[in-house]
């Protein structure tokens, strides 16, 4: 019988770690056939970091302070990730902005999660802007990364509606329900080579992806 190594998981992250516990439990369980070969935070205090030492994963802090440059933190991450040979990268609640230095080498393999419906709200506070708009709808889209900051071609969005008395946070607890069900689904697709970035997009089985990403709904497979 051949044995057909797993794909390998680079996560990134800056704080608190519910997505990548999410992947976490989605290796454990099978959900996706991957390991994770390395979790790395930018932020010595993440708490993702602790979550991924109690599940026994390699972690590296690669503090953004120690570097007098985008491009310098970014080739040390290079440097961490390309020895490793991941299939996919996901920046999971990752608060920094890449610089060309790491998105090449990584293109096409490179995943974010966003908490926006994109094209709207790319950058910071996305909840409150959507509130201050008056939006009737708030979400998630998980991209690929390109050279354009959260403008990378959508991969799957899911939409929540935002209801009389909404804040910022009780919005950003019903999204991240939302981010916890999208994002294994992406990876997955993508582990199981369905999922590309082309020049003029992202595809799924070889059929574009509208621009706003495949929404979410409970039968998707
Ligand atoms: C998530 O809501 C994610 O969408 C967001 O940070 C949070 C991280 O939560 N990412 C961004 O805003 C990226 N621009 P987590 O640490 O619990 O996964």
């Amino acid at each position: 019988m051949i044995d057909h190594p797993k794909a390998r998981l680079a996560i990134l992250i800056s704080g608190r770690g519910s997505n990548l516990q999410v992947f976490i439990d989605a290796c454990a369980s099978g959900e996706l056939e991957a390991d994770i070969a390395l979790v790395v935070s930018n932020k010595p205090d993440a708490a993702g970091l602790q979550r991924a030492t109690r599940a026994g994963l390699a972690t590296g802090c690669i503090d953004h302070r120690d570097y007098a440059t985008r491009e310098e933190f970014d080739q040390a991450l290079v440097d961490a990730l390309l020895p490793l040979q991941p299939d996919l990268v996901i920046l999971a609640g990752f608060m920094r902005i890449l610089t060309p230095v790491f998105i090449r080498p990584f293109y096409g393999r490179l995943l974010n999660i966003h908490p926006s419906l994109l094209p709207k709200y790319p950058g910071l506070n996305t909840h409150q802007r959507a509130l201050d708009a008056g939006d009737g709808e708030a979400g998630v889209t998980v991209h690929f990364v390109t050279l354009e900051l959260d403008g990378g071609p959508p991969v799957i969005q899911a939409r929540v509606s935002v209801v009389a008395g909404d804040t910022a946070e009780s919005l950003a607890e019903r999204v991240i329900n939302r981010e916890h069900i999208i994002y294994p689904i992406a990876a997955r697709w993508h582990l199981q080579g369905r999922l590309k970035l082309k020049d003029e997009g992202a595809y799924l089985d070889g059929d574009p992806i509208p621009p706003t990403g495949i929404q979410y709904h409970e039968n998707l497979a």
